[in-house]
């Protein structure tokens, strides 16, 4: 079987950065204190269990721990967290990705200057809440081309994107709103990690007899590849996280196979799989 791995895959810039970051506090000399992440530090099982196994823990409240260090995951978080953080007076290290902590930042500046700040995202989403949470959990959160039917007239806009969007409904989202507002305020914040790993896999897909997505189905740019390849080929992509979830039999009768992997997927993990599906 040929495989063929997508040119842009696996881990982005934002995760290779809080992985380092977390792991060179872990080795810091006379570190006294407990590490905590808030919510898992990134969207994968493996790498979460390592952790644990090497005493850091995933916490989902600031309210479920007394002391010690807490890590502020890529996605980022509200404002409100630092403040309750030091609160209790514990330790802050931030790997909030610098592409999140743009849109934290283009928001909270937006807002305090009078524009309604409307996010294309996910509303559930981590880094969405987090992102709301700097203009005082006031934005308008929309993730389809319906939703801006429902948006009347607004005086100031400021039109911000969650980093793992498709740039085409950002894109839609954004022409629909002019038309709706005096002023328009657009930042074109989905990250380039995002949109490289979304051009390679949709590049690839086209070429491929069939897909395998590496990743967790709790990330959302992973969820993205995902549609994307079945956009293309509705019958042939398989989502997985780990070389035990290959579908073997299903794949077989397939010449050429593309692999691609979210921002969370470490490169051993896509290595395994690349090698087993090269056996077959
Ligand atoms: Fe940052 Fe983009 Fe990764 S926003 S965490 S570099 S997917």
């Amino acid at each position: 079987m040929k495989v063929i791995l997508a040119e842009h895959s696996g881990f982005c810039f934002g995760v290779e950065k809080a992985i380092n970051t977390v792991f060179s506090k872990m080795n810091e000399e006379n570190i006294d204190k407990r590490l905590y992440t808030l919510g898992p530090l990134i969207h994968n099982t493996h790498v979460v269990n390592e952790l644990e196994k090497k005493g850091i823990k995933a916490v989902d409240d600031l309210d479920d721990i007394s002391n010690g260090i807490i890590i502020i995951r890529s996605h980022g978080v509200p404002e409100e967290v630092y403040e309750k953080a030091k609160l209790k007076g514990l330790e802050i290290v931030d790997t909030t990705c610098p592409y999140v902590k743009r849109i934290q930042n283009i928001v909270k500046d937006y807002y305090l200057i009078g524009y309604t700040i409307i996010i294309v995202g996910s509303p559930d989403h981590p880094e969405v809440i987090g992102i709301n949470g700097w203009c005082n959990n006031e934005a308008i959160i929309i993730n389809s081309i319906d939703q801006t039917k429902n948006i009347s007239f607004i005086d100031k806009i400021c039109l911000v994107s969650q980093t793992t969007m498709p740039i085409e409904l950002f894109c839609e989202i954004s022409k629909d709103l002019e038309n709706k507002t005096n002023d328009i305020k657009k930042f074109d914040t989905i990250c380039t990690a995002t949109k490289r790993r979304q051009d390679s896999t949709r590049n690839l897909a086209k070429e491929v007899d069939a897909m395998v997505v590496i990743g967790d189905n709790h990330s959302s740019n992973t969820k993205k590849l995902l549609e994307i390849c079945h956009s293309i080929n509705p019958d042939a992509a398989f989502l997985i996280q780990s070389k035990d979830e290959l579908p073997i039999d299903q794949l077989k009768k397939y010449n050429v196979i593309g692999v691609t992997a979210g921002a969370s997927a470490p490169s051993w993990i896509i290595k395994d799989i690349v090698e087993i599906l090269k056996e077959i």
